[in-house]
C-alpha cells in the first residue's frame, strides 16, 4: 500500500482553494492508500503568530480536516508540532540544502518582497517541508499547483541523500489535481485564491456564512462578455467560476458549458453559489459539532503517536547513516 503525506498552515482561514486543491484529494486518496495529514504549525510560525490566535487555528483547522471527511480511523491526523522528530529531521535537511537552492524559490520570494525583516525559518521553510515528507517515505503528495517547486527540491534532497549515505529514502511523486490545483481570487483573477488576501471578498472562508458565500460569488469579478465558456487564457474570471462549480459538482467543464448555454452569468452565478453552500453547509454543521464533542483532542493525540512510532524509525536510520554516535 502506498504512504500519502500532506499539510496545511494553520495561519488564517481556510479557503476554498485549499479545499479543491488539497483537502478534497485527501479524502478520496484514504480509500486505499496510509495516509498523514498534518496541521503545520511549525511551518505557520515562519511568519509572526500571535499564540493565541495560532492555538485557536491549529484547533480550527484540524477539525476542518476531520469535518472534510478525513476519517481518523483511516488516516493519521495530527499536528506537526507533536511530533518532535520533524523538527529534528528538519534541521538535518537544511544541511543537505544549498543557499541558492532556497533563494530560487518563488513562494520565498513572493513573501519576502518588500519585507524589512525577514526571518530566518521563512527561508529554511522548504527543507522542513522535505523532511515531513521524507520521515514517513510517502510516495504520493497531493497539493495545490504552488507547492510543485517545494516538491522538486523533496526529491532533489532524497536523491542526494540516496547517493551520498546510500538507498533510503522514497523520493516522492507531486499529486496535483488536473482541474482546481489553482483556484484564483474572486475579485482578480491573476491571483491565486488566499487565506492571506487582506480582501476577504477575494475568497471563500470554509467557515463563512452562506449568506456571505452567496454574496461573495455574486459579487466575483466577470467580463463584459455574456459567455460561460472555459477559456483559462481569454475568459479567466469566468473560467475559475467554472472550475468551482465543477469541483462543487462533480460535473465535467464541457457539462457545465453546456448547463449554462445560453444563460448570462447572473443565473449561473445563482447556481455556483448554491452548489458551493451544498457543500460548505453540511462540512460547516459537522465542523460544529466535533468542536462541541471535545473528540479532537484524543484523535490528535492517537495519531500523534503512530506517526511517532514511524518517525522514530526514520530519523534513528538517517542519522546512522550520516555518522552520528547513537546512543547504546
Ligand atoms: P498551504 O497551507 O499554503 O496550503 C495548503 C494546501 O492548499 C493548496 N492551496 C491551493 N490549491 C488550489 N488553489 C488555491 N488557491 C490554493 N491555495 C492553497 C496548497 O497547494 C496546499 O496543498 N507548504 C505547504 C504545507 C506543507 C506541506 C508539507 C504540504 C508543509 N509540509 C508536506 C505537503 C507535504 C503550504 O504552505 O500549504
Amino acid at each position: 500500500m502506498k504512504t500519502v503525506l500532506s499539510g496545511i498552515q494553520p495561519s488564517g482561514q481556510l479557503t476554498l482553494g485549499n479545499y479543491i486543491g488539497a483537502m478534497k484529494n485527501f479524502v478520496k486518496l484514504q480509500e486505499d492508500h496510509r495516509c498523514y495529514f498534518m496541521i503545520v504549525d511549525l511551518h505557520a510560525i515562519t511568519v509572526p503568530q500571535e499564540p493565541a490566535q495560532l492555538r485557536e487555528q491549529s484547533a480550527a483547522v484540524a477539525a476542518l480536516f476531520v469535518a472534510a471527511g478525513i476519517d481518523p480511523e483511516k488516516s493519521a491526523v495530527f499536528m506537526q508540532s507533536h511530533v518532535p522528530q520533524h523538527a529534528e529531521l528538519g534541521w538535518l535537511m537544511t544541511t543537505l540544502t544549498s543557499m541558492g537552492e532556497l533563494e530560487r524559490m518563488t513562494q520565498f520570494k513572493d513573501k519576502s518582497e518588500g519585507k524589512e525583516s525577514v526571518g530566518a525559518g521563512l527561508f529554511v521553510y522548504p527543507s522542513l517541508m522535505a523532511a515531513d515528507i521524507l520521515l514517513y517515505n510517502a510516495d504520493l503528495i497531493p497539493v495545490g499547483e504552488d507547492q510543485k517547486q517545494h516538491l522538486e527540491l523533496t526529491r532533489d534532497l532524497a536523491g542526494r541523500f540516496n547517493h551520498r549515505y546510500g538507498e533510503y529514502f522514497t523520493v516522492p511523486e507531486p499529486y496535483i489535481p488536473e482541474i482546481g490545483a489553482r483556484v484564483m481570487s474572486l475579485d482578480d483573477a491573476s491571483k491565486k485564491m488566499s487565506k492571506s488576501n487582506p480582501n476577504p471578498g477575494s475568497y471563500i472562508a470554509l467557515l463563512d456564512e452562506p449568506s456571505v458565500i452567496r454574496k461573495k460569488i455574486s459579487r466575483a469579478t466577470t467580463d463584459s462578455d455574456s459567455e460561460v465558456r472555459y477559456d483559462p487564457a481569454g475568459k479567466a474570471e469566468v473560467s475559475n467560476l467554472m472550475t468551482i462549480y465543477s469541483q462543487c459538482t462533480g460535473l465535467s467543464l464541457a457539462e457545465v458549458e453546456k448547463r449554462f448555454e445560453g444563460q448570462m452569468y447572473g443565473a449561473f452565478k445563482k447556481e455556483l453559489a448554491e452548489a458551493v453552500v451544498s457543500v460548505l453547509e453540511p462540512l460547516q454543521q459537522r465542523y460544529r459539532d466535533i468542536r462541541e464533542s471535545g473528540e479532537m483532542d484524543r484523535i490528535l493525540a492517537r495519531s500523534a503517536e503512530r506517526a511517532r512510532e514511524t518517525a522514530a524509525v526514520t530519523l534513528a536510520a538517517v542519522k546512522e547513516r550520516m555518522g552520528f554516535l547513537m546512543p547504546k
